[in-house]
């Protein structure tokens, strides 16, 4: 048997760790498995390389993807659909696994339907996957936003300002959300909920100052973005020095912490073992702490929303 593995869409810090068991488990099966550079478009250009077990060594701790990785253009095309499945079928591939966010598995499953077997495992550290818990990245990637959002408050603090810190998530507030919760901000923008009341964020801040408040942390997330323009504004209406500070990609980067390696591993090992079984189409989840799969379709019609239980906490922490 020969597989395929590919890692798409934006990087996670993990990718490597789940690579790294793709590979390792696929070699105890005995089969061949064929690393495919630079996501989709690599695989429509047929650039595939032979992994080893030593070729897969001292990257579990690497962020970042060793595959590259990419977001193609081509993949949303009918006809890009159709030469990335035939190229699969050139390179003799049994199976293709997908590391990457929803995107990437809808990509799969146009594979899929062209009669490839694909299998998918969460990787994006915007936990917006709709069938998972858990994506590997993420439980990095707020850890590296937290650390960052600690700094910025002592000299938030120290000056008596107001700080905004624009953390990524274009459409998912998950990353705003468990990194407003764990620093302790006073307000926090999510795009599934902010309905732009600039007004009430001014408010907010007033009311703080009036509380005796030195410092006023709003985290905002990417989709909501506007934070300089939102830090001049409340400037302008209260008095209060305003800062915003984007984080940017340097949460996508680093090295994976411990909960990020061990669940793309078990992911990865999982992904083969569905495979020896004779499993199709399949994407890999984390529900309730155990690791399940689902049938790509079915994932991919499956909706996500920002959790009421981590929004139903913020009231109670105001005072
Ligand atoms: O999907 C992860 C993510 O980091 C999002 O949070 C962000 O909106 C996007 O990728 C940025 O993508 P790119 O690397 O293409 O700029």
């Amino acid at each position: 048997m020969t597989i395929g593995v590919l890692t798409s869409g934006g990087d996670a810090p993990g990718m490597n760790a789940a690579i790294r068991a793709v590979v390792r488990a696929g070699l105890t099966h005995g089969w061949q498995v064929l690393g495919v550079l630079r996501g989709y478009a690599g695989l429509m250009n047929g650039e595939m390389r032979e992994m080893t077990s030593a070729g897969v060594s001292e990257i579990i701790q690497r962020g970042g993807t060793i595959l590259y990785t990419a977001r193609s253009e081509e993949m949303l095309s009918v006809g890009g659909q159709a030469r990335a499945a035939s190229m699969c079928r050139e390179k003799g591939l049994d199976a293709l696994v997908v590391i990457g966010g929803d995107g990437s598995f809808r990509g799969a499953a146009t594979l899929a339907e062209r009669g490839i077997n694909v299998i998918g495992i969460p990787g994006t550290i915007d936990l917006d996957i709709a069938c998972t818990d858990y994506s590997i990245g993420f439980d990095t990637a707020v850890n590296t936003a937290m650390e960052a959002i600690d700094k910025i408050r002592d000299t938030s603090s120290s000056h008596e300002r107001c700080s905004i810190v624009e953390v990524m998530g274009r459409s998912a507030g998950y990353i705003a959300l468990c990194c407003g919760i764990a620093t302790g901000a006073e307000d926090i923008l999510l795009p599934e909920r902010y309905d732009y009341n600039e007004k009430a964020v001014i408010e907010r801040v007033m009311r703080n100052r009036r509380a005796g408040k030195k410092h006023h942390l709003i985290i905002n997330a990417e989709g909501v973005g506007h934070s300089e323009e939102l830090a001049q504004h409340i400037e302008e209406a209260t008095g209060v020095e305003t800062r915003a500070t984007i984080l940017g990609y340097l949460q996508r980067g680093g090295s994976p912490t411990c909960r990020d390696r061990m669940l793309a591993t078990m992911m990865g090992v999982e992904a083969v073992r569905l495979l020896a079984a004779g499993e199709k189409n399949r994407v890999i989840a984390l529900k309730n702490g155990g690791i399940v799969n689902y049938d790509i379709r079915e994932a991919l019609a499956m909706k996500k929303d920002i959790s009421e239980d981590m929004l139903a906490v913020l009231p109670l922490l105001k005072r």
